[in-house]
């Protein structure tokens, strides 16, 4: 070991991912460090697990040094006999898991690898988490409600989910393994779109700026209403949470934690083009017309009075957000 690697772990810890010179990834690197006993560099924080994803990294900037990531090259969920033993090995103040298979289309076909992920992975986490007695957080969705026909009243912490298709299944069975864990939160968001420098992020707002580049006419679904929300805006209202819980300000349970307002797909495809002045227009076509493989609730909008009522940061409206990210203000 020389002292070069060492600093390039500590950048790492504090929430700047580095490529380590002799290629090993930072855990790969820990674990050498463990078992040489000198794990003291990277233990004591609040892990957070998806650090590569859009959440995970703007989570990482918000708890800054008191936390270290995990990104996929550090710990492969697939592999989920390594979980455990990886996580514990850490000795967290706090573990805070962001990854999932987020794919909710392609988890129609990819039903079991999705379920490895975002249930059983979930599950080796948590009994990490009890191993060393921290707090589990856990990100979960909107997706887990159903559609109710003529349903305009947001969903509660309390009302009971009854998951539509594949995605929605996984992440509702992974809430009830991250609450296996005594003190656990679960945070339900939506509609995530991340800062304009998070370029490569898979979301909407990527994806109606990458189609409309083809100048034809875009389709969206104009009969899905949720509430769209903006990474940077959910990572404070998790920091929050967080930070509220482990300071024995909040009970620990369940979250939703979203923008404001309700909007359809259509509706905030139209408010992308008009804000970024693309030449392009947005037709609104039903779910029916656009024929997703997985099922979506009609209606998912969040209430998020229990956040809220901890007197956490407001997160803004829906429009007042999009103006945001689509100002371009550099928050990743
Ligand atoms: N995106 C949304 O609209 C939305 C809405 C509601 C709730 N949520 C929830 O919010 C959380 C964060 O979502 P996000 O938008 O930040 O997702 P994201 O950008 O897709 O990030 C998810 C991360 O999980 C990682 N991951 C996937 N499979 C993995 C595996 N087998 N092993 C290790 N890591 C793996 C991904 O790595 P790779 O990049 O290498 O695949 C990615 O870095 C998730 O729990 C999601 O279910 C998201």
């Amino acid at each position: 070991m020389v002292a070069d690697d060492r600093q390039h772990l500590l950048k790492y810890v504090t929430g700047i991912a580095v490529v380590l010179e002799n290629g090993q990834s930072p855990l790969t690197q820990f674990m050498f460090w463990h078992q040489e006993g000198q794990s003291q560099l990277m233990t004591g924080k609040i892990v957070i697990i998806g650090a590569g994803g859009q959440l995970g990294r703007q989570l990482l900037r918000e708890f800054g040094e008191r936390a270290a990531g995990l990104a996929r090259a550090d710990l492969e969920l697939t592999k989920i006999k390594s979980i455990r033993e990886n996580v514990r090995a850490l000795r967290p103040t706090a573990v805070i898991n962001s990854a999932a298979y987020t794919n909710v289309d392609r988890a129609e076909e990819e039903s079991q690898l999705c379920r490895a992920v975002n249930t059983l992975a979930v599950g080796q986490i948590a009994a990490a988490c009890e191993d060393v007695d921290c707090p589990f957080i856990h990100i979960s969705t909107d997706y887990v409600f159903t559609t109710e026909p003529g349903k305009r009243l947001p969903w509660r912490e309390t009302d009971r989910p009854l998951p539509l298709g594949e995605y929605a299944q996984s992440k509702w069975r992974g809430e009830h393994e991250a609450a296996k864990v005594e003190r656990h939160m679960v945070i339900r968001t939506c509609g995530l779109y991340s800062a304009v420098a998070h370029t490569e992020a898979r979301n909407f707002v990527n994806t109606i700026s990458r189609f409309a580049q083809t100048g034809r006419p875009l389709r969206v679904v104009n009969d899905q209403f949720c509430t769209p929300s903006f990474v940077p805006h959910v990572a404070t209202g998790v920091k929050f949470l967080v930070d509220a819980a482990l300071t024995g300000n909040a009970r620990w349970g369940t979250y939703h934690l979203t923008n404001r307002g309700a909007a359809t797909w259509f509706e905030l495809a139209e408010a992308i083009v008009e804000l970024a002045n693309l030449p392009v227009s947005v037709e609104p076509i039903s779910t029916a017309e656009y024929a997703a493989p997985a099922p979506r609730p009609k209606y998912s909008v969040l209430d998020c009075g229990k956040y809220r009522e901890l007197g956490g940061p407001q997160l803004p409206f829906w429009r007042e957000a999009i103006e945001e990210r689509m100002r371009g203000v550099e928050v990743a």
